[in-house]
C-alpha cells in the first residue's frame, strides 16, 4: 500500500492547511508527485516541504479563472502531465457571517459561492483537459456533511457543497467513458490546526465543545485531518478505480443518531 500512488502526477487545490495539507503529505507518502496549490503561497509551500518527495507548491487563487489556469499549466508542465486532482480549498473565514436565508448578507453568499462552488468548477475545468490524456484518472472534490444534513444555519456554505457534490457527478457521467473518475468526501466536524489555534486564543476547552457536539451523535470523537487524507488517497488509486460518482460521508457515523 505504500506505493499505492508510486509516480502519479497529482494537484491539491487548498493545500496550504488542514485536511487538505494533510492529503498533501500522505499523497506523497504513498509515492505520488504531488503539487499544493493554495492562495497562502507560505502555507502551500511549507506543506509542500514536509510532505518531501517531489512536491512542491504554486501560488492559486481558485475565485479568479486566470490564476486557476496558470496554477495547473505550471503543475502539468513540471510534472509531465496530471493524473488526479483534489479540489479541496474553500474560504472558511465568511462562514463565521453565514446566518439563516432571511438574514443573510449577499456578499457573503456571493463570496461563498463564487470560491467554495465556482471555483471549483474552473479547477475542474482548467484539469479535466489534462487528465482524460490519460487511460486512467481521478478527481476528488471536498464538499461538506452539510450540503444533506440540513442544518438552521449556513445556507450559504451548505448550498455550495450540494452544488459540488451535483458538479462530481456530471463529471463523472460526461467523462467516465474517457477513463476519468469523480468523486465526493463529505467531512464531519474536523479540527484543524488553525481550529485548535483559533479555541486557545478564545479560551475555548476544546474537550468540552467537542462532548457537547458529540451529544446526539453516534460519532465516538470529532474528526482529524489525516482521516480524509486516507480516504482521497485511495479514490485517486487503483483501489478506487471503480468507484465514480459517489459521496463517502467521512464522520465516524455523526449522522447517526445516538
Ligand atoms: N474542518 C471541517 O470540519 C470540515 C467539515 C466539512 C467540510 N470541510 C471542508 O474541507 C475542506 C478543507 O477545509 P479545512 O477544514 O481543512 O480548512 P482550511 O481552512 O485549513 O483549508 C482550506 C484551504 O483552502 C485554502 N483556500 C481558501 N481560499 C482559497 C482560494 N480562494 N484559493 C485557493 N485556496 C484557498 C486555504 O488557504 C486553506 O489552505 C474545505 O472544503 C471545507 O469546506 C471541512
Amino acid at each position: 500500500m505504500k506505493n499505492r500512488l508510486d509516480g502519479r502526477r497529482i494537484i491539491v487545490f487548498g493545500a496550504a492547511t488542514g485536511i487538505g495539507a494533510a492529503t498533501v503529505k500522505r499523497l506523497a507518502t504513498e509515492g505520488a508527485r504531488v503539487c499544493a496549490a493554495d492562495i497562502n503561497l507560505d502555507g502551500a509551500e511549507a506543506t509542500a516541504q514536509a510532505a518531501g518527495g517531489e512536491s512542491f507548491a504554486v501560488l492559486c487563487d481558485i475565485a479568479d479563472e486566470a490564476s486557476v489556469n496558470a496554477a495547473t499549466q505550471a503543475a502539468a508542465a513540471r510534472l509531465g502531465g496530471l493524473d488526479g486532482a483534489h479540489i479541496n480549498a474553500a474560504d472558511l473565514r465568511v462562514i463565521m457571517q453565514d446566518s439563516t436565508v432571511l438574514d443573510m448578507d449577499l456578499a457573503v453568499f456571493d463570496r461563498t459561492v463564487a470560491v467554495n462552488l465556482r471555483g471549483h468548477v474552473l479547477c475542474t475545468r482548467a484539469v479535466v483537459p489534462h487528465l482524460v490524456k490519460n487511460k486512467a484518472s481521478a478527481i476528488v472534490y471536498t464538499s461538506s456533511g452539510a450540503a444533506h444534513a440540513g442544518e438552521a444555519v449556513r445556507p450559504c456554505y451548505a448550498i455550495s457543497k450540494a452544488g459540488i457534490n451535483a458538479l462530481a457527478r456530471h463529471v463523472a457521467a460526461a467523462y467516465g467513458k474517457q477513463g476519468l473518475t469523480a468523486n465526493v468526501l463529505a467531512p464531519g466536524f474536523t479540527v484543524t490546526e488553525q481550529m485548535r489555534a483559533q479555541m486557545k486564543a478564545d479560551g475555548t476547552d476544546p474537550q468540552q465543545w467537542a462532548a457537547l457536539y458529540l451529544t446526539r451523535s453516534a460519532a465516538s470523537r470529532l474528526g482529524e485531518p489525516e482521516d480524509h487524507a486516507g480516504v482521497v488517497a485511495m479514490l485517486l488509486s487503483d483501489d478506487g478505480r471503480w468507484i465514480s460518482g459517489a459521496i463517502f460521508d467521512v464522520n465516524g457515523g455523526a449522522m447517526m443518531r445516538a
